[in-house]
């Protein structure tokens, strides 16, 4: 067996990825559909996954794709799942530009406690304007929006180390709940937060629940290189996701980090077959249950742009660069021009994976693409995106998951209990334990 294994995230959109995947005779009726998520954690579960992920937005402003609409708040639905499961890691997207730190590192504490240690939060700075209406703001720029970001996870880190490990002694006899001076409240006073209230829970059992980051420009880079354990990324050609493995795993040492203490997991859309032929014609149903308006609209959405006024079937035209989503834009009018994409094309491709990774195959077809990526310096795993729910998912477990064990890149059985083992990443000492040491 590889001494370096796979890490596997199920990418979980109730209505599927593919903007016509609920269409499927295969896919059950998304929407807050309570039985479909347990189907989903259940077979991540058996599958050996490493995480559930949920991504999050707000508003009805994204409505033309039914994968942001329909669908349960991540932090109460992966409370539920923490009591159906054992192991899965349980992995919500918050945002920092429309919550406080105060409740998202108590939300996330008390997930990791919930479910002995398998919470991640996946910190996203919101990308579309709209979802400003939900809470009555005018949404920051890009930078604002990377400043704010910042401050806000430092502020959860002083948060999640308010009491030492061994705090909660909870000692009868000598009548002492916490043990004396185990306490330390954080007296932090940013530009956008102030915060001089400690977090009232004891410390978690990861030490800091596990932090996912999914933002790739350069601040959304320099972030994660100084705080998150995971990366999620949007890449689609094998060079692109090179160069940004490269290029992000070398700014780790500036922190003091280690290449390891970073994973980074582009998100990847199988489109599975019994044959190839099986998974082209699963896919031309796909693309023949889209409606072109509809296309059209998710990738204006995503240029930030009105994509309805180019020729269709003239090839992508130059475009300015938007604020809110610079990097993913950037990514797919580079994917346009190297494969000659037609403004049609385009629309098609990111109605099916949003400019995520995407194969067309058999099991071993698959497994080829992943295993590429991963031993060729371009991932350290996936955030699996299905086109539909559960049919293809069951696919990927079913048929998928045994190749990738055969050839020793995925772990046959979990060795741990919590996420960071899972991902191979140590348990979060306090900031205050080398003090406590010392004295
Ligand atoms: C792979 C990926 C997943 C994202 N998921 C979400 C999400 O679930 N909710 C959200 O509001 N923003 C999400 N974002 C948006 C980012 O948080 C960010 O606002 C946006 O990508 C702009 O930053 P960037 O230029 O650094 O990528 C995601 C971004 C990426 C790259």
């Amino acid at each position: 067996m590889m001494d370096r294994q796979m890490r596997l995230g199920i990418f979980v959109q109730p209505a599927g990825h593919h903007v016509a995947g609920w269409r499927h005779p295969d896919a059950m009726p998304g929407g807050p559909n309570l039985a479909l998520m347990k189907h989903i954690a259940a077979t991540a579960e058996r599958g050996k996954f490493d995480m559930f992920f949920l991504a999050d937005n707000f508003t009805t402003g994204y409505a033309e794709h039914p994968s942001s609409i329909g669908k349960f708040e991540p932090l109460t639905l992966l409370s539920l799942l923490a009591g159906t499961t054992t192991h899965l890691g349980l992995a919500a997207t918050a945002s920092t530009t429309y919550a406080e730190p105060y409740h998202i590192a108590r939300a996330f504490s008390s997930l990791d406690h919930l479910s002995g240690g398998r919470a991640a939060w996946n910190v996203v700075t919101t990308s579309y304007a709209k979802n400003g209406a939900a809470f009555g703001r005018q949404h920051p720029p890009h930078a604002e929006r990377y400043a704010i970001a910042e401050e806000f996870v430092e502020a959860c880190k002083l948060l999640w180390d308010s009491w030492d490990d061994d705090a909660f002694v909870m000692d009868k006899a000598r009548g002492s709940f916490v043990r004396p001076g185990t306490l330390h409240v954080p007296d932090f006073h940013g530009k956008y937060f102030t915060i001089t209230g400690g977090l009232n829970l004891p410390r978690c059992p990861q030490g800091h629940p596990v932090i996912i980051q999914a933002g790739s420009s350069a601040p959304g880079q320099a972030l994660a290189a100084r705080t998150a354990d995971v990366v999620f990324t949007a890449q689609n050609s094998l060079g692109d996701a090179q160069d940004f493995y490269r290029g992000l795993k070398a700014q780790l040492a500036q922190h003091g980090r280690g290449e390891d203490e970073l994973k980074i997991m582009p998100g990847f859309m199988p489109v599975i077959g019994r044959t190839e032929a099986e998974a082209k014609a699963l896919f031309a149903e796909l693309s023949r249950n889209l409606d072109a308006a509809q296309a059209n609209t998710v990738l204006s959405d995503r240029l930030g742009t009105d994509m309805s006024r180019f020729d269709q079937d003239a090839p992508v035209p130059e475009l300015p660069e938007s604020d809110h989503l610079k990097s993913r834009a950037l990514l797919l009018l580079e994917m346009a021009r190297r494969e000659g994409l037609t403004v049609r094309e385009l629309s098609h491709r990111v109605a099916a994976s949003r400019g995520h990774l995407l194969v067309i195959g058999t099991a071993a077809q698959v497994a080829d693409t992943m295993e590429q990526w991963f031993s060729e310096g371009a991932a350290d795993g996936f955030n699996l995106m299905p086109p539909f729910f559960p049919g293809q998912f069951d696919a990927f477990v079913d048929q998928v998951v045994p190749v990738l064990q055969e050839r020793g890149l995925f772990r046959r059985d979990y060795e741990g209990t919590t996420l960071r083992e899972h991902l191979g990443l140590a348990r979060v000492p306090s900031r205050y334990a080398a003090e406590h040491a010392a004295e």
